[in-house]
């Protein structure tokens, strides 16, 4: 099944098949008319790439760095919540398999398997995803806990003080672990395959959470606890503060506009990812990539730029790469492939990304990864070039 699968979609197909209901849409969505969702993808296939000829294409690499990491391609799986409701224990088999791949990985806060697991399944550091919570001195154990499992960033997400409205997931009463209400236990009956690898693991809820996070011990405290608590407040102040807890190498998410990107190079973090959120906040914010030249145009040099947002090929990674990208994320292609067939399922997503970028670069008339600029795109398509 999975070596038939050539594309990300025939991925997003195999995990719409697997995954109940709730959970595939809470993947496969964006806020209010999902607008921004649907452009992160489309504006990729408005950028033309040009094709040169007899140009030597032996020994092609896609190595190179993120933020000082050496990666085998310029890409990472982006934080996602609830991943380890796509498949059971879905947390640590991405991470296995960005590990195998040699891309990095980011657990979000609100994981299902906790950094603790994570990190006991895996042989490299990883990083971690931080959102702020009004619970100060939760956060900072957060923080101390992120330590002492060794990540290897603190991605610092800041589009997310408040929730986006996303239709989907309210239609389907979302929760982890799911309700037993009869709509959501139609919705996992008919998903056999899912349900049994539910029955075998014991991580079904926020594992980074329950039991630290004071008066959340049940899950009934839990839903009322996450809208309570994202922190609406949150300054470029808490992100000194942050910084200086942590003492690593930070990574600030969610940065989409030129002015917001000025003041991130001034925090001395090691990057800015360039993020909508997928398309899940401000339904009707640009597309990522249409904003990711004028953002690197806006910092010029002075903090390492990545972007993530509608990446469905390795085309579109040369794209982003090609204006400036040093490092691509990746949120829902990993999550199809692991609603599809877990750990081999993401390295199946990555295994398509891989080839699709390799043999772009190649026709594109290059052949390391790092010598990729603007010169590779056709900027001008109607018109007559000497
Ligand atoms: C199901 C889902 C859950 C997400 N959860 C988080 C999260 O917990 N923390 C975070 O910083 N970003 C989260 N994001 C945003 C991703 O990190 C990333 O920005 C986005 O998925 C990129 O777009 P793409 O899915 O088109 O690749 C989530 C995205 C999805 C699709």
């Amino acid at each position: 099944m999975l070596e038939n699968a050539l594309t990300i979609d025939d991925l997003k197909a195999l995990a719409r098949r697997r995954v109940p209901k709730m959970f595939f849409d809470y993947a496969d969505s964006g806020a209010w008319t999902e607008g921004t969702y649907r452009a992160n993808e489309s504006d990729f296939a408005k950028i033309l790439l040009r094709q040169r000829i007899l140009v030597d294409m032996t020994d092609r690499s896609l190595a190179t760095e993120m933020v000082g990491e050496s990666v085998s391609m310029p890409i990472a799986l982006a934080p996602t919540g609830l991943t380890g409701m796509q498949h059971a224990d879905g947390e640590i088999l991405a991470a296995q398999a960005a590990e195998a791949a040699g891309v990095p990985f980011a657990l979000s806060t609100m994981s299902i398997c906790s950094i603790e697991d994570v990190a006991a399944a895996t042989t490299k550091p990883f990083m971690f995803q931080l959102y702020v919570m009004r619970d100060r001195a939760f956060i900072e154990r957060l923080i101390d806990r992120a330590k002492a499992a060794r990540c290897s960033a603190l991605v610092l997400t800041l589009d997310l003080q408040i929730l986006g409205q996303r239709h989907k997931d309210l239609r389907n009463g979302l929760s982890a672990p799911p309700k037993f209400t009869p709509k959501h236990v139609w919705q996992m009956a008919t998903r056999p395959a899912w349900c049994l690898g539910m029955l075998g693991t014991k991580r079904r809820s926020f594992g980074n959470i329950v039991g630290h996070a004071s008066n959340v011990g049940d899950l009934a405290s839990l839903s009322s606890w996450t809208k309570e608590q994202f922190d609406p407040r949150l300054s470029w102040a808490d992100v000194a503060w942050i910084k200086e807890r942590w003492g690593g190498k930070l990574i600030l998410k969610g940065i989409l506009d030129a002015e917001d990107a000025r003041m991130a190079a001034e925090t001395g973090a090691d990057a800015i990812i360039v993020s909508n959120h997928g398309g899940r906040q401000l339904d009707g914010a640009r597309s990522s990539i249409s904003a990711l030249p004028g953002v690197v145009d806006a910092v010029g040099g002075r903090i390492e730029v990545h972007m993530d947002g509608g990446v469905r090929s390795g085309q579109d990674v040369l794209k982003a790469v090609a204006l400036g990208a040093k490092g691509v994320w990746i949120g829902r292609p990993f999550l199809y492939g692991l609603g599809a067939g877990g750990r081999a399922g993401v390295a199946r997503a990555l295994e398509i990304i891989r080839t699709e970028l390799d043999i772009t670069m190649a026709l594109c008339g290059k052949r390391d990864i790092r010598a990729i600029d603007a010169s590779i795109i056709d900027e001008t398509p109607w018109a007559r070039r000497s």
